[in-house]
């Protein structure tokens, strides 16, 4: 589904990827750990192809296709779809609106969508205008609920969300990944960043990796790298030349 090679990015002149290789099956979950400033937002950023993050070397190829120079538009066309770590406040433009927009051609009932995750009272409301962390999370998620994309980017999607809303988020999330079909049926692909692993408790993961410095240290088994890290810390994958 997802096959990255080689891939070194710049921003702001800066080399903050220096060579990742990464690749996520059709059907599987995989989720990035890695320290604060260490380029797991810039990773996902340039899947997703936004303008600010130059590819220096390497490919980004994606259901066949080679995307790693087509304009952000046309990976959205073709299946990618992203929940933002600080997604931006949109003046102007009603929730409901970005909904509609964000579904593209297909047929969805904003509001029944919407009230899954408690989110009625926002449809009227400008994109983020004044929604506290939890409420953009979930904003995000609603507009990937209308998309429904098979490659599920997630930044954090459970940062600042409440205990009682972090359930609701966990089961979408898994339905939007089809953690809900056998294994060999699922068609959706994620690629989750989460600092807490928490997200685990709601979905299956089938790998996981760590990113530090702007490299993958390490692979695994996502619950086994967090418990290591909780224990050893960061320093240890750093250390570590496995
Ligand atoms: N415009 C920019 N100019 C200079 N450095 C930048 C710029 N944008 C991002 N960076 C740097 O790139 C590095 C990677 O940032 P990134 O947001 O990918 O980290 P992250 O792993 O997602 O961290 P966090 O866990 O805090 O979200 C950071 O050191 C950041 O300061
Ligand atoms: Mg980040």
């Amino acid at each position: 589904m997802l096959h990255i090679e080689g891939l070194k990015v710049e921003v702001a002149g800066k080399e903050i990827l220096h060579g990742i290789d990464l690749h996520v099956p059709a059907g599987e979950t995989h989720t990035l750990f890695g320290p604060n400033g260490s380029g797991k937002t810039t990773l996902l950023n340039t899947i997703m192809g936004l303008s600010q993050y130059q590819i220096t070397a390497g490919t980004i190829r994606f259901a066949g296709h080679d995307i790693t120079h087509i304009p952000t538009y046309e990976r959205a066309r073709l299946g990618i779809g992203l929940s933002f770590q600080r997604p931006p406040t949109i003046h102007g433009v009603k929730t409901r609106d970005m909904v509609r927009i964000a579904a593209g051609g297909r047929e969805v009932d904003v509001d029944a969508l919407a009230h899954q995750l408690n989110m009625e009272q926002f449809l009227g409301r400008d994109v983020n205008a004044g929604f506290s962390g939890g409420e953009i999370k979930r904003s995000e998620l609603l507009q990937l609920l209308a998309r429904h994309p098979d490659m599920v980017l997630l930044d954090e999607p459970e940062s600042g969300v409440d205990l009682e809303n972090m359930a609701l988020i966990g089961s979408i999330i898994a339905e939007l990944l089809h953690k809900d079909r056998k294994r060999h049926r699922r068609e959706k692909s994620g690629l989750i960043i989460t600092h807490t692993g928490f997200i685990l408790d709601y979905l299956e993961a089938d790998k996981g990796y760590v990113m530090c410095n702007g490299t993958i240290k390490c692979h695994g088994i996502p619950r086994e790298l967090l418990s290591s890290i909780r224990e050893h810390g960061y320093e240890e994958c750093i250390a570590c030349r496995i």
